[in-house]
């Protein structure tokens, strides 16, 4: 990338990960071309369509029948509607720290605050993120902490018969990058199944990133219904919900439908992206370049941290990590994160890397995407542009 003043910078921001290819990949670049010269959209379903669909369904596990929509946002407002629709319930359950695009009921403590406003693990303070939504909106909401089994058979045994659906970020990715603990997605499947909530993967930010078919496939655990966004489109504009037959057959025309309108949705030129950027990654050698590229550029920072003795650890793994200025080994949570994580010093930290030509967003909420396009190359100069920021912060 070059700033309007002319410096250059390897991108490790990719768009918020949506960048899956790194920019303007010629393939894309051909395939944008080409759609634009036969006619962008037609209001209409086209075969383009069909093909995005198509593949997405061979690449996700749990993906029968999918819908397109224009933002991941959109594709999250959309399951919690079908959920909805489909138990007859309207309570929803969200986790501590997630994220899941700005529609109003989503928008409780997704942002971070000082541990002193937290209130108590097994009753959460309930802290909106954005004025302007009424807090009737949050009544069908209940909040949990993410991570803790015992939490949440805690919680599912209180209110799981109401619930409509559960909605987790597999790996949670709005907190920098948090994996889940062993087994506790299989425990969250089981729970789910037996209180007859739906499960929602919100797989925007990792779908398509770690394996052809998400964190589903990745951790081998079936949810309900997915989201998409991000990496689907590859740059374009682009969401998906994607699940059951029987789900989302419940927006087929009728009565009793579950609207999904949109001027843009199933948009022929993004789709002809879609499809474009699935068939890329279907590349054997795809997912084994992403994995190799940031375990080398994860392993590297480490080193840099442990050489200028900086209480730095390097999380996540593959295609996505975050760095925590912390003096514990992990950061599992929310409130870890809340807690533990000098975020100040990162945004310093990064400030120093923009310096030297490293192109990351200051917060430390975010994480680093590598993308098919980074190479060992651009690690090595991460690297020594980290060992020299880490001087520089001395
Ligand atoms: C996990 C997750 N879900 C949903 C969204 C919303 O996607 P969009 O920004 O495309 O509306 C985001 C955006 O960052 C996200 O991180």
């Amino acid at each position: 990338m070059w700033d309007i003043d002319g410096n250059e910078y390897i991108d490790f921001m990719m768009s918020f990960g949506a960048l899956i290819h790194g920019h303007a990949h010629p393939t894309l670049v051909k395939t944008v071309c080409g759609a634009m010269a036969e006619g962008s959209h037609f209001a209409a379903a086209t075969s383009a369509e069909v093909d995005a669909a198509e593949r997405l369904r061979r690449m996700v596990p749990s993906a029968e029948v999918v819908r397109f929509t224009n933002t991941g946002s959109e594709a999250t407002m959309l399951a919690l509607r079908l959920a909805r629709a489909h138990t007859g319930r309207c309570k929803f359950l969200k986790f501590e720290g997630h994220y899941h695009g700005w529609y109003d009921p989503y928008l409780l403590n997704a942002h971070s605050h000082p541990p002193e406003q937290l209130g108590p693990v097994n009753n959460p303070a309930r802290i909106p993120d954005s004025e302007g939504i009424p807090p009737s909106t949050f009544d069908d909401v209940v909040l949990a902490p993410w991570n803790d089994v015992a939490a949440l058979e805690r919680v599912l045994q209180q209110h799981g018969h109401a619930l409509a659906a559960v909605i987790t970020e597999p790996i949670m990715a709005n907190m920098g990058c948090i994996p889940p603990r062993a087994g506790y997605l299989r425990r969250l499947r089981e729970l789910t199944q037996e209180c007859g909530a739906l499960l929602i993967f919100d797989e925007v930010v990792t779908g398509f990133r770690y394996a052809p078919g998400g964190c589903q496939e990745y951790y081998g655990v079936k949810p309900d219904i997915s989201t998409f966004g991000k990496a689907l489109g590859a740059g374009f504009p682009v969401g998906a919900v994607a699940g059951s037959r029987l789900l989302l057959e419940r927006m087929q025309w009728s009565e009793r439908m579950v609207l999904h309108y949109g001027t843009f949705n199933g948009h022929r030129l993004t789709m002809k992206v879609v499809a474009a950027n699935l068939e890329m990654l279907c590349a054997e050698s795809a997912y084994r370049k992403l994995h190799a590229v940031g375990n080398a550029a994860i392993a590297g920072l480490r080193e840099v941290f442990r050489r200028h003795k900086r209480k730095a650890i390097v999380q996540g793994f593959g295609p996505m990590f975050q760095i925590y200025f912390t003096d514990q080994d992990a950061i599992h949570d929310y409130r870890d994160y809340c807690k533990y994580v000098d975020t100040k010093l990162y945004s310093r930290f990064v400030q120093r890397l923009l310096d030297r030509g490293i192109y990351m967003t200051p917060s430390n909420g975010l994480h680093w995407i590598i993308s098919t396009a980074h190479t060992e190359a651009d690690v090595e100069v991460l690297l020594n542009a980290a060992d020299e920021a880490c001087l520089d912060l001395a």
